[in-house]
């Protein structure tokens, strides 16, 4: 039996279709005009594409087994688009909804594309920073931005010096060739904020290079401090990278360097499965659908701030210690 899964908690709308492996996988991604993402331009666009991306994966409506939708957290008006779509493919199929946490999905897609069994999960994204694991049934958060996701900030701060958007890519380009100074490192217990970093480097009179480089140096270094903290603080021995932000380099640098000190082993999906798919919303309906975790129609509400460790995880055998 099949699961059809559809994200679009932000910018991209995606679907796929998941059995034993992965049948299909098809993106529209929106691309907004100028600047960042507007909430009701970015569903308007998910309503426009929804019925070509859903007829792209889906081949065979009568294998169809469950629908399975990004549910939150996320921007209010994506959720409800696709909660929507949602809703109107479960009723004409016939077959029930299942309601997926994206930061779960990202952690399920993720040991899936790995692997891996039991990781700290570290996930850097535009709008999500945060270093999860999984504790007695539930995906615990053991960390998070206080303020902004660490790739929002470093597009902000890219916007700022005329880059080219998203600002990841040119920011690690340009920090190769420079020299570390000083910027605000904010841990706070096991949380972190970048809002701080952001404006300092923004400020700074030092050469764009340096400027650069000791923001990714700085940020990254707070993201692996809280990460290997859970690491001891759980007794794990996987680190899970996922996210768009997994995409640089030094970032897996540094990653690599503290799991190798620890005896740790560090895991990356393959890009695809890292940034939002569709196909880690399919995977995970469908290890939930197998469990039983299907919801009514009245349980489908969009929730832009659903949490995690709201979720029990009833697909998952306990990790014996
Ligand atoms: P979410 O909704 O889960 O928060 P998102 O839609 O904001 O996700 P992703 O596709 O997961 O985003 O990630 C996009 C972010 O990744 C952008 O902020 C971008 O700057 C950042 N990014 C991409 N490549 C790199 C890189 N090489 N180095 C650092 N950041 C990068
Ligand atoms: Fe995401």
């Amino acid at each position: 039996t099949q699961v059809l899964g559809i994200e679009g908690t932000a910018w991209n709308l995606s679907a796929a279709v998941f059995d034993d492996d992965l049948r299909s996988l098809y993106s529209a991604p929106y691309q907004p005009p100028h600047g960042g993402i507007h909430p009701r331009e970015a569903a308007q666009h998910h309503a426009s594409v929804m019925r070509e991306v859903i007829a792209r994966v889906l081949t065979d409506p009568e294998e169809i087994g469950a629908v399975a939708f990004s549910q939150g957290p996320g921007l209010g008006p994506c959720l409800r688009t696709v909660a929507t779509a949602a809703r109107t493919l479960a009723l004409s199929l016939g077959v029930p909804l299942v309601g997926v946490n994206h930061c779960v999905a990202h952690v399920e897609i993720g040991r899936w594309a790995t692997g891996c069994e039991d990781p700290i999960t570290l996930y850097v994204s535009g709008a999500n920073t945060q270093v999860l694991g999984y504790l007695n049934g539930r995906y615990r958060i053991f960390g998070e931005t206080l303020d902004i996701g660490l790739g929002n900030g470093l597009d902000k701060f890219a916007r700022s010096k005329d880059f080219p958007h998203p600002g990841g890519p040119r920011i690690e380009e340009l920090a190769r060739q420079g020299t570390y100074i000083d910027l605000p490192y904010t841990v706070k217990g096991m949380d972190l904020a970048f809002s701080g970093l952001i404006s300092a480097a923004q400020e700074s009179s030092a050469p764009l290079e340096d400027a650069c480089h000791s923001l990714q140096e700085t940020a990254f270094a707070m993201c692996v401090e809280v990460t290997e903290r859970a690491l001891a603080q759980a007794g794990k021995d996987e680190v899970l990278l996922v996210g768009g932000v997994a995409a640089n380099a030094r970032l897996r640098e540094m990653l690599e360097t503290m799991c190798a000190e620890r005896g740790a082993e560090l895991f990356v999906p393959e890009r695809q499965f890292c940034g939002d798919n569709g196909a880690m919303i399919a995977y995970t309906g469908r290890i939930m659908w197998e469990a039983g975790a299907t919801i009514p129609v009245e349980h489908s509400r969009a929730n832009p701030h659903f949490r995690a460790d709201e979720v029990e995880v009833v697909w998952r055998e306990e990790p014996r210690h």
